[in-house]
């Protein structure tokens, strides 16, 4: 089979057995093509409650499958890639957790959404990258502890220097280890192009940046801005999209280091084969870890 092939039999099996795909923007563009909803993950929480079909497949990563699945128990929900996890999710566990809350009593603790969802269960509210500063600023306690992405929840707390804030865990690997020679280097190359990126970034790459957002918030800006070069400081298959989607623009990546290896788990034959039967992983949660978790990411749809 080649690719139109098996996409084809891929939208066949979607309407017999009456599937929904929702993909990560960070998925390939052969997947996209498939899906029925693209998106940041904020964008992904928020459709989940309108889609109607009884099976979800959801090609991104675990905590992405596992929100899903916590907003729509009655469904069956498939994870793509069985080995598609998030080291930034899984990295911190319950009883660090519960230990640093032990110590921070009077503390909000505010979960990026990219964590597993025992570690919900702990905390009172979750954010995304696009809705992270939105969410804080409506909390009226003035102390929070934001857990697991200290590059974000830093972003954060800099725009609302009157509440204090501590962090535990330590973000995302992707983003993470960028450093401000790689971008030095490549605005050395691309003087001229606009500087996109994400806040998972550090502090000192963040700082040159003419625009800071999710990675839907990066696309949009790029496609609705005049401007016609931009470096892209996210994943690398956002300069793919782009690139797709703007030919007469040109699009730089911030680094070619910038691949998630557990985004890249999903392919298109994975893809059928959960659309089959065969391939994915269904995820089942216990009740009271999805009810202790649900009440942190309906308070982020809520305030977000
Ligand atoms: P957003 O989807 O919120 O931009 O987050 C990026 C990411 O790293 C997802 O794993
Ligand atoms: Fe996790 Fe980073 Fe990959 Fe997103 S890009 S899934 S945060 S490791």
């Amino acid at each position: 089979m080649n690719l139109s092939e098996i996409q084809e039999k891929i939208r066949t099996l979607k309407a017999e057995k009456d599937i929904c795909i929702l993909a990560h923007c960070y998925q390939n563009p052969e997947i996209l093509e498939v899906a029925d909803f693209v998106g940041d993950s904020f964008a992904l929480a928020e459709r989940t409650k309108e889609v109607e079909n009884s099976t979800v497949i959801m090609c991104g990563v675990r905590f992405m499958a596992e929100t899903v699945k916590i907003l729509s128990p009655e469904k069956k929900v498939i994870l793509s890639n069985e080995t598609a996890g998030c080291p930034m999710a899984e990295t911190l566990d319950v009883d660090e957790l519960a230990a640093v809350k032990a110590k921070l009593p009077e503390h909000t603790v505010v979960a990026y959404i990219n964590t597993t969802s025992e570690l919900k269960t702990l905390c009172d509210v979750c954010v995304t990258s696009s809705s992270a500063l939105k969410i804080c600023e409506q909390i009226e306690n003035d102390k929070i502890l934001f857990i697991p992405d200290p590059n974000l929840g830093g972003w954060v707390a800099e725009q609302m220097p009157e509440k204090e804030f501590k962090f535990v865990g330590t973000g995302c690997p992707v983003h993470a280890i960028i450093n401000e020679s790689d971008w030095e280097k490549v605005h050395a190359a691309h003087p001229d192009a606009l500087f996109l990126v994400h806040p998972e970034c550090k502090k000192d790459v963040v700082k040159h940046a003419d625009y800071i957002g999710s990675t839907t918030g990066i696309m949009n800006y790029a496609k609705n801005s005049d401007a016609k070069e931009f470096i892209i400081g996210t994943e690398c298959s956002i300069v793919t999209h782009l690139q797709m989607e703007c030919p007469d623009k040109k699009f730089y990546p911030l680094s070619s280091n910038m691949l998630c290896q557990n985004m890249k788990a999903t392919t298109l034959m994975g893809v059928l084969g959960c659309c089959e039967g065969s391939a994915g992983e269904e995820i089942e949660l216990d009740e009271d870890i999805m009810d202790g978790a649900r009440r942190c990411i309906d308070r982020m749809i809520e305030m977000g």
